[in-house]
């Protein structure tokens, strides 16, 4: 696989909605492709807080691409090529328990693929790479997201484990029951393969959960809307974008985490850009 030469350059990589675009500073937008063909959107590369910054639109910026059609491995790769070694990756979700309600900041440390037809390795040949994903966030990134979200006044929720669905549709009742009673937290749609495909090319990869709703297992009402989600989305928006810059201004330029060295020993079956 080749990558795509071009001259803008990042060190941080942010995964997000169409609500952050405006948070850069002297944008330049970056056409790149990749192996696996062209990421959600073209990659605005800017500053923020004195830090290069990528931004990758997760569903495009026109919401194309729903959860279980994203181009993952392309919007990794590119990131990986622009320069990018830390990922920030801001994210909707559901909650399974009612002390987590809607507007409230979890930062998981766990995570439960229940995705099932979604490409989640860049090491689809011979030979196998297995990258160690028991811990499958960057330590650093989850501390300093914690330490940054309360110093903004929104105190977190510091771990958990976020129960990925392959959606397009919310889970049943006895589903959400079922991944509440298992002591999960939190359900989304996006955090597979995303974190994993971060993990395989080294990079450091942080989620930045806000709660949208309590899933349909929870909650009394009709179940989860897609209305609900969009309404505190947008309710939250104006907070969670100074807080993701603060973030981003607060990752340490030097990664003091096992992040970069997971591939270290390991005869990798392609070239990473
Ligand atoms: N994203 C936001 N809310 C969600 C939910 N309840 N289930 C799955 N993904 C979500």
């Amino acid at each position: 696989p080749t990558s795509a030469s071009t001259s803008a350059s990042a060190e941080i990589g942010v995964i997000g909605g169409s609500g952050f675009y405006s948070f850069l500073d002297d944008i330049t937008e970056i056409e790149i492709d990749t192996p696996y063909g062209p990421p959600s959107d073209p990659i605005a590369v800017g500053e923020l807080g004195g830090r290069r910054v990528a931004f990758v639109p997760r569903h495009g910026r026109d919401h194309r691409f729903p959860p279980h059609r994203i181009p993952y491995r392309a919007n990794l790769w590119a990131l990986r090529a622009l320069g990018v070694r830390q990922v920030l990756a801001p994210s909707a979700v559901g909650s399974l328990t009612p002390d987590y309600g809607p507007g409230t900041i979890v930062v998981p440390d766990q995570l439960v693929d229940r995705t099932s037809a979604r490409p989640q390795t860049f090491y689809d040949e011979a030979a196998a790479v297995h990258v160690s994903f028991s811990d499958p966030y960057c330590p650093v990134g989850r501390h300093t997201a914690l330490v940054s979200a309360k110093a903004a006044g929104w105190p977190p929720v510091d771990g958990g484990t976020l129960v990925v669905i392959e959606g397009p549709r919310f889970s049943t009742r006895a589903e959400s029951r079922w991944f509440a009673d298992q002591g999960w937290t939190l359900v989304g749609m996006t955090g597979h393969p995303e974190a994993v495909l971060a993990r395989e090319l080294a990079l450091c990869y942080t989620p930045l959960c806000l709660v949208t709703d309590l899933d349909a297992g929870i909650e009394e009402g009709e179940g989860v809307t897609m209305s609900e989600v969009l309404r505190v989305f947008t309710e939250n928006i104006g907070r969670l974008r100074p807080l993701v810059a603060d973030i981003v201004s607060h990752l340490p330029t030097d990664r003091a985490c096992p992040c970069p060295t997971v591939l270290d020993g390991m005869k990798l079956p392609i070239d990473l850009p």
